[in-house]
């Protein structure tokens, strides 16, 4: 099979598994308590000014990098991540649902608006160049063709083939319910580990995109969480 043919197959096959994912959670939120997660296939998408989020983004420059590439390998890369994602997040570290002192400290003072134009600012900034990944490693074998017998999903089916996300932006096109998956291509080994070890342990949840993650997590072992971030971070 080529990779293009290969890769929408799985992004198929991954659309097909969401609604299946969704009913399974929707049957415990009610056991449990309605609205205990945030459904994101209803989020729109995130329309922003971009010059109102590049005045409100002087502080997150110190971690975050002047043009949204990270100074150090513990911060996340924002340029070029789809803002429907960045949105999301600066929204779910206020509410709590995703942990992180630091940023649950940088949203706790930020307006619905500015968000929105922070989350429309990184967006359209230029995401950090592609680099070598080495598809016959451990890690590229587990992004792109999954271990079935392990229960490991292709990430790429999600995330695309290259990691890229998505969705480019920017773009007028209508939003697949998917716009808010992330791009996760050149994003550090510390990072992804750290993310990954989070949905495992529930300390990033309470959306719908959440729960697909930490179930995907709860299928790797500490050796393919290592692979794969060594993958990405060479993506
Ligand atoms: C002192 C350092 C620091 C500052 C300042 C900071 N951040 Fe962060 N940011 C972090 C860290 C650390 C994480 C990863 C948190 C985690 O592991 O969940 C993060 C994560 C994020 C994410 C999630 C990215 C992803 O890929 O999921 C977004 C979005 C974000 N920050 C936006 C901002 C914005 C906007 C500002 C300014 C208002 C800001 N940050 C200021 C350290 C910082
Ligand atoms: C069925 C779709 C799907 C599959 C398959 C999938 N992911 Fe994800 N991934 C998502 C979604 C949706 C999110 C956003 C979660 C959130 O908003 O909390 C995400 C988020 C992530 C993040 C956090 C990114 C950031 O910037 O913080 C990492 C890391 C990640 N995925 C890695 C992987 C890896 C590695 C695999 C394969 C083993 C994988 N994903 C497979 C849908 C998927």
């Amino acid at each position: 099979m080529s990779s293009m043919h290969r890769f929408l197959h799985l992004v198929v096959a991954a659309t097909l598994w969401l609604p299946m994912l969704s009913a399974v959670a929707a049957d415990s939120a009610t056991a449990r308590k309605a609205g205990a997660w945030t459904d994101l296939r209803l989020q729109h998408p995130i329309i922003g000014d971009v010059q109102a989020g590049h005045a409100k983004s002087a502080v997150c420059a110190a971690c975050h990098g002047p043009q949204g590439v990270a100074v150090a390998p513990n911060f996340p890369n924002l340029a070029g991540q789809s803002a429907t994602y960045l949105y999301v997040q600066l929204k779910t570290f206020k509410s709590g649902q995703r942990k992180d002192p630091i940023m649950s400290g940088q949203t706790a003072a930020l307006s619905d608006a500015d968000m929105r134009n922070l989350a429309a600012y990184y967006a359209a900034l230029p995401a950090k160049p592609a680099g070598h990944a080495d598809a016959a490693s451990r890690g590229g074998r587990l992004f792109l063709d999954g271990d079935p017998d392990q229960g490991v999903p292709p990430c790429q089916g999600c995330h695309g083939p290259t990691g890229q996300g998505p969705r480019v932006y920017p773009s007028d096109a209508p939003q697949p319910p998917w716009s808010t998956f992330p791009r996760l291509q050149g994003q550090s080994a510390i990072y992804v580990t750290k993310e990954l070890g989070d949905f495992g342990s529930g300390a990033r949840s309470g959306t719908s995109n959440a729960l697909i993650m930490q179930s995907v997590a709860k299928s790797l072992g500490d050796a393919d969480i290592q692979a794969l971030s060594a993958y990405i971070a060479t993506q």
